[in-house]
């Protein structure tokens, strides 16, 4: 067994973190105000190879692997969330599946652009009345000559509108439950594919979300990823990596939050002495700490087993469940360690704590990553 990073990760971990912090952070707390998402910062993380970590260069990747993939989610979510999930939900939700399951030509075409950053993706399973229950969704894919027409809505689309590829799911057997569940790359601009309500946000405000509708859009044939009737799998061994790079966010999000209570402790002083000299403070850090560094190490092995090529499913479950409720539980206490500043947007912790929540909800909820890990261990 070897905790250790290899040279080739540390030094990936050292160039995220001088970027996030150099081009990332300046701008954090005004886009979040602003809810404004800024295309100049994915283009940069395009340039430094960050939008295709694990794939290889032959379709426009830099041949790392899923651990250098979830240190940079981690660093950039450090200092913010928002930029954290862009390139989560870009490379683990959009690219991967193309990846997985895309024919040689669609690796090539959609994969690259994907890779390169020249094309930003998202993810579109989630419906208005199907979030948990995916398989209840109710957008169709009707099959006419060498295209498939698609009718429906999606909702809480991730990078929704400023994507240029979405990978859409919908039903070509409506009467089939989860087995008529196909997935379509549908590109930004095809006629009958529009954008509706961008929601306002409680946290990852300079992320935007994003109503999708489909009014007869015509995609063509080729456009299908895998079989009919392979979407649901698709979409769910997808979402088996993409929990990992949520954990990796919500690490990001704690450890942010973990440091500046840590550097304030030491020194705000009350009583003629710093706070952290209170055993009831110390204490504090060095849970937060501990739950940190735990769910750090969940996810990092959830990234190892799947760059090992070993099941990874319920291991990104869990690191997705610990690590969205340390992020949520070591927010809140920061912002506790800063008393009244805490709660001001003079600092940082308030939008740590804000962002956290969201770890918890999306890529399946809290409660659903709790049922898939109970059906993984009763089957
Ligand atoms: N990999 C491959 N196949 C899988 C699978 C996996 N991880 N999980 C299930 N399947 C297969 C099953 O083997 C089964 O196959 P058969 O038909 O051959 O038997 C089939 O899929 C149906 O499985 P279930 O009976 O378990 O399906 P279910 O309807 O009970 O649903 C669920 C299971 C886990 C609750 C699922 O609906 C789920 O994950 N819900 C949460 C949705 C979610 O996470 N949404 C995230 C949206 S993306 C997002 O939020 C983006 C963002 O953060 C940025
Ligand atoms: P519901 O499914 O209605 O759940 C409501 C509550 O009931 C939750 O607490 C849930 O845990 C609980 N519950 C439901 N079923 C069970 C059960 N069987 N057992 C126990 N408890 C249960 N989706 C995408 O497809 N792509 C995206 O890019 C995307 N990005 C998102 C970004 C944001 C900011 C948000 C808020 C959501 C995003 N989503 C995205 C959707 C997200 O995945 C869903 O919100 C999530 O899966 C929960 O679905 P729901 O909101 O419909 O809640």
């Amino acid at each position: 067994m070897n905790f250790q990073l290899t040279e080739e990760q540390e030094m990936l971990r050292k160039m995220v973190r001088d970027f996030a912090i150099n081009e990332v952070e300046p701008t954090a707390a005004e886009r979040d105000e602003e809810e404004r998402f800024d295309r100049s910062i994915f283009n940069k993380m395009a340039e430094l190879g960050l939008t295709g970590i694990p794939w290889s260069e032959e379709y426009g990747g830099i041949g790392s692997d899923f651990v250098s993939y979830v240190i940079a989610v981690e660093e950039l979510s450090r200092v913010c969330a928002s930029t954290g999930v862009t390139l989560s939900a870009h490379l683990s939700l959009a690219s991967w599946p193309i990846y997985k399951y895309g024919n040689e030509e669609q690796k090539k075409s959609f994969l690259y652009r994907l890779a390169t950053g020249e094309a930003l993706g998202a993810y579109a399973l989630s419906e208005p009345g199907a979030g948990s229950d995916v398989a209840s969704m109710k957008t169709t894919a009707k099959k006419d000559g060498d295209e498939y027409v698609l009718n429906g809505s999606k909702v809480w689309i991730t990078n929704g509108g400023v994507a240029d590829l979405y990978l859409v799911f919908a039903k070509t057997d409506p009467d089939a439950n989860h087995k008529g569940v196909s997935a379509f790359i549908v590109e930004k601009g095809t006629e009958g594919f529009l954008f509706g309500k961008k929601e306002k946000k409680l946290g990852i405000r300079s992320s935007p979300t994003t109503e999708l509708i489909f009014e007869n859009c015509r995609v063509p044939k080729e456009n299908m990823l895998g079989a009919e009737g392979d979407g649901f799998k698709i979409a769910m061994s997808t979402l088996d990596g993409g929990r990992n790079g949520i954990a990796a966010q919500a690490v990001g999000i704690a450890q942010g939050a973990l440091d500046a209570a840590v550097d304030y402790a030491k020194e705000r002083e009350q009583f003629g002495k710093p706070i952290a000299t209170n055993q009831g403070i110390s204490f504090k850090l060095a849970d937060m700490a501990t739950e940190v560094e735990a769910s750090r190490l969940l996810t990092y092995q959830a990234a190892w087993l799947e760059s090992q090529g070993l099941p990874y499913g319920k291991a990104s479950a869990m690191s997705k469940l610990f690590a969205g409720d340390t992020a949520m539980k070591v927010t809140v206490e920061a912002v506790q360690v800063f008393g009244g500043y805490g709660y001001t947007k003079d600092y940082p912790v308030e939008r740590y704590m804000r962002d956290a929540k969201i770890t918890q909800i999306y890529e399946g909820t809290n409660e659903i990553q709790r049922l898939v890990i109970g059906r993984m261990l009763t089957k």
